[in-house]
């Protein structure tokens, strides 16, 4: 069967994890992504985080899968010739490199476009145009910068990042999607164009309800937030809101039997209104469907955290996966808290590919994420991440059609030496 993005290129001059996730996900789709690594060391996550002596860290094998590495030194006269050609060859650049980083190899968006006027430039980085925009990024700089931290966490202590790579992998995905539109326009205007994702915009368009409440706030308390029914005063910006839903059906963490050992022992548990009755004969309180004081969500808002309580002492007597099967049946939205262990396990996550097996040949058989999103006509197969420089002979010979004698010339160049 074919692929989504067959026969569109990809020069992936991307490294640790945002830029990486963007082509991973492409190549999934079907793109031909060439990973261009410094020689020698490859991708700083090559050697990060280490789980066995010498072999590629985890931490590069499952965000480089269903890509070839070519090593080239960007910055080596012949290096950069191959990488005029590569420009040429190639219908998208993605790149993550701190500012100004690709522009130093040569690579500014004038020269692209003469070497390829249908050329996509892709560009992750931590700011946007503005007062940061020459600053380094990593994913929790992103997360605070970009209004996560400040909204998470509980009421009464620091900001909090998230475990979710909202900054790295939540900017990689909204990068291959301006990729993705960037194709499509291209069709119609035959042009290239730039794309920018900066991780604080991206984490901003992930905390857009937070800004929602920002401009609530200015008119009044935040009723749904528990805050507001503990009668602590709201200050003058989106507080953090603990376990609170975040949307207008209440919802807290829940314990759950085991609790008292097993750290991820919870429940999500959501008071949706359309089931409220069900939940008071659920909880043994069926008096709270005709009592003024809880009979309706405007009602309740005051006593959140009394109602939760309650419902935590029926949900103490039962495992997480009990209160899933007895509340789902009724309608009622929960979710249990599942550990990686839980997830790594989950057989319906291996059946769908989210849950992939791979071999590599120097580390063995690992587990990773597949892909997320399921195209009928375009199915995944998750093949492991490319050794350092495994296929940079066979791109110079079949991309760039360079002849052996070419390709020992390249070599003797020192261009594909270890960068001085
Ligand atoms: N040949 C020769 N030189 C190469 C090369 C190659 N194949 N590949 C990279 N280099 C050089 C770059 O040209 C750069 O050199 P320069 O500074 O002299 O111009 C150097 O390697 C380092 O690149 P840089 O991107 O600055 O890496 P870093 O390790 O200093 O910073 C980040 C890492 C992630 C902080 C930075 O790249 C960044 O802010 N990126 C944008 C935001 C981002 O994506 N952050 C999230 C990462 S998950």
């Amino acid at each position: 069967m074919s692929k989504a993005l067959e026969g569109v290129r990809i020069l992936d001059m991307t490294h640790v994890q945002s830029g990486p996730t963007c082509t991973q996900l492409l190549a999934w789709l079907g793109a031909d992504v060439i990973k261009l690594e410094r020689p020698g060391t490859g991708d700083a996550t090559r050697s990060q985080l280490r789980d066995i002596p010498d072999v590629d860290s985890l931490y590069f094998t499952m965000l480089n899968h269903n890509k070839r590495s070519i090593t080239l030194n960007t910055k080596h006269e012949t290096g950069k010739r191959v990488l005029d050609r590569l420009v040429e060859a190639c219908d998208v650049l993605v790149e993550n490199f701190a500012p100004g980083a690709l522009e130093r190899m040569g690579l500014t968006w004038e020269h692209i476009q003469e070497l390829n006027p249908r050329m996509i430039l892709a560009s992750v980085k931590g700011f946007g145009p503005g007062p940061y925009e020459d600053c380094k990024v990593y994913e929790n700089v992103a997360q605070c910068a970009g209004g996560a931290a400040s909204t998470t966490g509980f009421l009464d202590g620091p900001p909090l990042v998230t475990g979710a790579q909202i900054g790295d992998s939540g900017t990689g995905l909204h990068l291959a999607l301006g990729i993705v539109a960037a194709l499509f326009q291209r069709e119609r205007t035959g042009r290239g164009q730039k794309v920018l994702a900066p991780m604080q915009d991206g984490v901003l368009n992930l905390c857009r309800v937070k800004l929602r409440d920002q401009q609530r706030l200015e008119r009044g308390p935040l009723k749904e937030y528990s805050q507001y029914g503990r009668g602590i005063p709201f200050g003058d910006a989106t507080p953090r809101a603990g376990n609170d839903s975040g949307g207008g059906q209440p919802g807290w963490i829940l314990k759950c039997k085991g609790w008292e050992t097993d750290p991820n022992a919870y429940v999500y548990f959501i008071t949706q209104a359309a089931v409220w009755g069900k939940i008071c004969d659920l909880i043994g309180k069926p008096e709270w469907k005709e009592d003024p004081g809880y009979a309706t969500p405007d009602a309740r808002l005051d006593k959140l955290m009394h109602i939760f309580e309650t419902i935590e002492e029926w949900t103490k007597t039962k495992t997480k996966f009990e209160v899933m099967e007895i509340c789902n049946p009724l309608g009622i939205p929960v979710g249990p808290v599942l550990s990686m262990k839980e997830l790594a396990e989950e057989p319906s996550l291996r059946a769908t590919g989210t849950v992939v097996e791979v071999d590599h040949p120097e580390r063995g058989p690992y587990l990773t994420v597949g892909c997320p999103i399921k195209l009928s006509d375009s199915p995944v197969e998750v093949k492991r991440s490319p050794l350092l420089g495994e296929h940079t002979d066979e791109i110079l010979s079949q991309v760039l059609g360079l002849s052996e004698s070419e390709i020992a010339e390249i070599k003797a160049s020192g261009a594909l030496g270890e960068v001085g």
